[in-house]
């Protein structure tokens, strides 16, 4: 930093000196100039107007008058004084200050006489600095002699001199100010912050703070920041890996970890290529002004899936639904991701107004998602809407059987209800892929399904697959029912297992879950009180105690029940009132759909309802917030809450309650759980509750908030353990080992012996 220093100051000096230098030169040599022009014409002027006087003198007066006359004239500014020659350049009048000088005649007096006009020049004469300016005397056109005029010129030295010393001066400033600024810039702007990165980084290394925790004052330094953060990230992963490998090894439990899970890939596929399916996509990428933004969609799925295609570099298609989207792939609508560190493709498929609106919120949303929802929210079936399923679903089909051409042994996992004809239309065209889809909502009883106009169709779609996935048994049998009823085919209860068309498709149960290793407690977090009463108050609300809720704005959610529970808690305990606050996390979702839009200003108009009957100046029961909160905002409530409630009237799983368990570090908070969710058939030591039962969801509240500590350790260390060991690492380990162990040779079509392998049972 110190040779820094000096090249930055003997650069800068060296540089301004000679700018200043160059510019005092041009000054003094310009000013100069201008001074002796000046005087040249002011000893023409003078010349002119006094040659006149001296040539009618000099014709009729005495050499006495003469010499008067040039003692009178000699006395003006700068004049040193005038002499007058005969025509022979003989003197004849002289100032006398200038007789010794001018004793012999001066050249520019015999040049003037010679030549006939008027000769200046500039002389050193005895050491003076003159002007002498000579000019010749007529009468009646005959030269009678010449008058000289001797300035003294001396100041337009000393003038010169002044502009120098003002230049030394004005560089010894430039040279001080420069020498102060450059250090102090470099102190405090360049030294300070290598500094405070350095430790940063030092800090990093040592695991005292998280990658995410940037110094905030470090903005010279945020590209190399967001680089050595992303390098402190992969390297606290990889930490924290071998320390999970480690302790799993000492303790002789089996833990899947996305290492594990990576390994037991790459082992399975042996080759294959894996390919996926969703409607949406894992990196959105957004216009923020003139800037690209890259959004994460905060879904389950995303982190069940990445770490499986970053294993084998696998494809992802799904719909490109960013407004910049279009502008990050290649010719063939592909890019790399993740962004910051690329491992595998993601493949986007464009949708039009129509198709999305007939696809997605028509068919998909406004008819299957209320179908298989019990939560009496009536399906829409449109016959518009089905067509454009039905298109889209071919346009994925191209889009995946495109990716795939090349491929020998693809393996095609495809996501939820948007692609449920999917796994027909790429077995038809590669009956030799492995095909599953996973069903990531519930699936309903026969006769709830039946009211499809299109149930055929929809169940045949997903018979095409080798294996269907649903969260827990009663889907799985559910759906066998609806098979049953619906397709021409044959059911095998024992081995849970549909033959039609020669085909054998599996059915299975694989309860998804989170990355109970991913949720770290950062060390500087504040425990769980710590955590509730900075969350009131940066809410504007005092309070004791802390209800949290995180859902999607959506009628199965069972909100408005929550609500109630809420209000009715409050009226039979009423001495909760002024203590209890619920704080309601709401992401707007689908609300382009009338329902939805409308359910959003319901709730909104439900919780100022209860808080109108209750609320006081500092405190109010029911707190909505309706906006999408990133994964850190959402870990502080799950933290700082005494009960979190997850109420919804129909689930497939519920990750709410999952995420809840994994970020209580300190094994506290009660956990009430609808048992319509598929959570509920894991998590027993949740409060189970009936939603529809308001009653019984304020009863549950009520005794969440009195529970003893040690049963709600005991009951969240319970969780925690199953959370724990049936993490979504295990749900992708289980799903991929059951697609990749089925046996596709021609034997199938002989027997309807089960054809799979064993999973990845531990
Ligand atoms: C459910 C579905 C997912 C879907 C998510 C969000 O969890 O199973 O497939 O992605 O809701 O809904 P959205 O319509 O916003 O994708």
């Amino acid at each position: 930093m110190r040779l820094l220093s000096i090249r930055l100051i003997v650069f800068l000096i060296v540089g301004m000196t000679l700018v200043s230098l160059s510019f005092s030169y041009y000054e003094a040599w310009g000013e100069k100039r201008g001074l002796r022009q000046d005087l040249e014409r002011r000893a023409e002027i003078l010349g002119e107007s006094l040659a006149g006087n001296v040539e009618t003198g000099l014709g009729k007066d005495s050499l006495q008058d003469l010499q008067r006359m040039v003692e009178h004239y000699g006395n003006r500014e700068h004049l040193s004084g005038l002499a007058v020659y005969g025509p022979q350049a003989d003197l004849l009048a002289v100032t006398p200050e200038l007789a010794s000088t001018l004793a012999t005649v001066p050249s520019v007096m015999s040049q003037a006489l010679r030549e006939n006009h008027g000769v200046g020049a500039f002389q050193r004469v005895s050491g003076a600095s003159l002007h002498i300016y000579a000019l010749p005397l007529h009468l009646h056109d005959e030269v009678i002699g010449g008058l000289v005029i001797v300035h003294d010129a001396g100041y337009i030295r000393a003038d010169g001199l002044r502009i120098w010393r003002q230049a030394f001066l004005r560089v010894l400033a430039y040279v001080f100010l420069i020498v102060l600024i450059t250090l102090l810039i470099v102190r405090w702007s360049i030294a300070a912050p290598i500094a405070r990165t350095a430790l940063w980084m030092r800090s990093l290394r040592t695991g005292q703070v998280s990658s995410r925790q940037h110094a905030a004052d470090l903005d010279l330094f945020r590209p190399l920041v967001q680089e050595v953060a992303a390098f402190a990230e992969s390297l606290t992963q990889a930490r924290s890996a071998a320390e999970t490998e480690a302790r799993l090894r000492d303790t002789g439990e089996s833990q899947w970890t996305a290492d594990r899970l990576a390994v037991h890939v790459r082992t399975r596929l042996d080759n294959g290529r894996l390919f996926v399916v969703s409607n949406r996509q894992p990196y959105v990428h957004m216009w923020r002004g003139k800037s690209v933004e890259v959004i994460v969609p905060p879904s389950g799925l995303v982190t069940a899936i990445e770490p499986v295609l970053r294993a084998c570099d696998g494809t992802w298609v799904a719909h490109g639904n960013g407004d910049a989207d279009l502008e990050m792939v290649d010719e063939h609508d592909r890019l790399r991701v993740p962004p910051e560190d690329p491992h595998y493709t993601l493949r986007r498929v464009w949708l039009n107004e129509a198709e999305e609106e007939g696809y997605y919120y028509g068919f998909a949303n406004e008819g299957i998602w209320p179908l298989c929802h019990i939560a009496h929210t009536r399906p829409i079936f449109r016959a518009e809407d089905w067509k454009y399923y039905q298109a889209v679903n071919l346009k994925f089909a191209d889009a995946l059987l495109e990716e795939m051409k090349d491929v020998e042994k693809p393996i095609v996992l495809v996501q939820d209800y948007h692609f449920a004809l999917l796994p027909r239309l790429i077995k038809e065209k590669r009956p030799e892929a492995r095909v599953a889809i996973f069903w990531h909502i519930p699936w309903p009883n026969p006769e709830a399904f039946d009211i499809s106009p299109w149930r055929r169709e929809v169940v045949d779609g997903l018979l095409g697959a080798d294996l269907i996935g649903f969260h827990i048994q009663s889907h799985c049998n559910n759906f066998l029912h609806t098979v049953d009823r619906v397709v021409e085919s044959r059911v095998d209860w024992e081995h849970f297992s549909v033959r039609r068309l020669d085909h054998l498709t599996l059915v299975r149960r694989f309860p998804i879950s989170v990355d109970f290793t991913d949720v770290q407690e950062p060390e500087s977090a504040p425990d769980s009180y710590g955590e509730r009463s900075a969350l009131f108050k940066a809410l504007g609300v005092e309070a004791t105690f802390m209800g949290v809720g995180v859902d999607r704005v959506d009628y199965t959610k069972g909100i408005l029940e929550r609500f109630l529970a809420i209000e009715r808690f409050l009226d039979k305990y009423s001495r909760y009132q002024g203590k209890f606050t619920f704080v309601q996390i709401g992401a707007p979702s689908r609300s382009h759909l009338k329902r939805y839009h409308d359910l959003m200003v319901e709730v909104e108009a439900e919780a100022a309802r209860i808080n109108g009957r209750f609320q006081t100046a500092k405190w109010k029961p029911i707190v909505f917030l309706n906006r999408q909160h990133n994964h850190q905002e959402i870990q502080r409530y799950y933290r700082g809450a005494d009960v979190c409630l997850v109420t919804s009237l129909h689930d497939g799983m519920n990750l709410v309650a999952k995420e809840f368990v994994a970020a209580r570090h300190d094994e506290t908070g009660v956990l009430i759980l609808s048992c319509f969710t598929g959570a509920a058939h894991e998590l027993h030591d949740a409060l189970q509750i009936n939603p529809y039962d308001i009653d019984q969801t304020a009863e549950a509240i009520r005794t969440a908030l009195e529970m003893e500590p040690e049963e709600k350790k005991l009951r969240m260390q319970r969780m925690r353990k199953t959370v724990r060991e049936r993490n979504v690492y295990r749900w992708a380990a289980t799903l991929i080992a059951e697609l990749c162990e089925l046996r596709m040779d021609a034997s199938d079509k002989s027997t309807d012996k089960p054809r799979a392998g064993a999973a990845a049972r531990e």
